[in-house]
């Protein structure tokens, strides 16, 4: 099959790849034992029975859990290695990662501790891999912007560590207005801005997180089909989504990958892209996302395949030289 060979060899970037939703039961289970911190389930299989999701917080619940046994920068590194060696597999050339730092204070990990770990194994990447790997803070939505804003404070002191900030976690009844000072801020600070949007939340969020926020691209933001005036405002000015289709199906936000509506965003002119989100949970990374995606919709061919690459790029934080050689 041409299509298949075609979406696993082009090059690529990762846009929307939470790093602990990367952490493999096999790897919990060893960090587990090495920290001895209690999972709570008897093996890897009883772990992976527990992956039946029916909406976002029903997801959010296991993966905090699974986060816990996260405690030292060699933990932090380790699990990131582990993503940047598939995603090189997986032609990924550039990564933007987020990182929960949140998850990990409130148990007593200090914030250097997971910038230090993380960092270690993004300039490894870069230089066995070839991979260019970036990190994005995300803040957590059901937290309040206090606590954002006294994470923020904490992590200036790495900013040269990370390139932007984004917003994560349950998103209905948290919208992004709950935010502006914290978003405000770091603009101040030079990082980038993103936000998940429109994964579960109406298309109103979408546009608080544009116009309040003042956000860079939409993580998700796969409801602004409900909103026409929404949808020509995205394809006008490009603003890129980071949409994640396994991840909508696991969640229940789309029923089948055949009734995605990827193939809509790419007709309307989107700047669309597709990335993994927690490929540890969801059932695949990158080229998984892909391959059974373009399966599932007949309607995505070569053409739909080299937009969603160029569309990767299009929608990176990396410097315009750079960009340049890839698109
Ligand atoms: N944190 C990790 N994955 C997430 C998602 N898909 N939506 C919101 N928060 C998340
Ligand atoms: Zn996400």
């Amino acid at each position: 099959e041409r299509l298949p060979a075609l979406l696993r060899l082009m090059p690529k970037a990762e846009l929307h790849i939470h790093i602990e939703g990367s952490l493999e039961p096999e790897l919990m289970f060893k960090l587990a034992e090495r920290n001895g911190v209690q999972l709570g389930y008897p093996s890897v299989a009883a772990l992976r029975a527990a992956y039946a999701f029916t909406d976002l917080q029903s997801f959010l619940d296991i993966y905090y859990a699974g986060a816990s046994v996260l405690l030292t920068e060699a933990d932090f590194s380790e699990m990131a290695w582990a993503y940047f060696e598939r995603a090189a597999a997986d032609k990924v050339v550039h990564a933007e990662i987020f990182f929960d730092p949140q998850t990990h204070i409130e148990r007593g990990v200090p914030i250097e501790t997971v910038i230090k770990g993380l960092g270690q194994a993004a300039r490894r990447a870069q230089a066995e891999l070839g991979l260019s790997a970036k990190l994005i803070l995300c803040f957590l939505r059901h937290l309040s912007e206090a606590d954002a804003l006294r994470t923020l404070e904490a992590a200036l002191p790495w900013r040269h560590h990370f390139i932007g900030v984004g917003l994560d976690s349950s998103e209905c009844g948290h919208p992004p207005e709950k935010f502006a000072r914290v978003f405000a801020r770091s603009r101040e600070a030079g990082l980038h801005l993103v936000a998940h949007a429109g994964e579960e939340g109406p298309p109103a969020y979408i546009e608080a997180a544009l116009d309040v926020l003042q956000v860079e691209r939409i993580d998700h933001g796969v409801r602004c089909t409900e909103s026409p005036a929404l949808l020509l405002r995205l394809a006008a000015s490009r603003t890129p989504l980071t949409v994640c289709p396994l991840s909508n199906v696991k969640l229940r936000v789309f029923d089948t990958l055949a009734r995605h509506n990827l193939p809509a965003l790419l007709a309307a002119g989107l700047c669309v892209t597709v990335n993994s989100d927690d490929p540890a949970y969801f059932g695949g990374y990158l080229n998984q996302n892909l391959v059974e995606t373009f399966a599932a919709l007949p309607q995505l061919g070569a053409a739909e395949a080299y937009a969603l690459a160029r569309n990767s790029f299009e929608a990176s934080f990396v410097p315009a030289a750079q960009k340049a050689a890839w698109v």
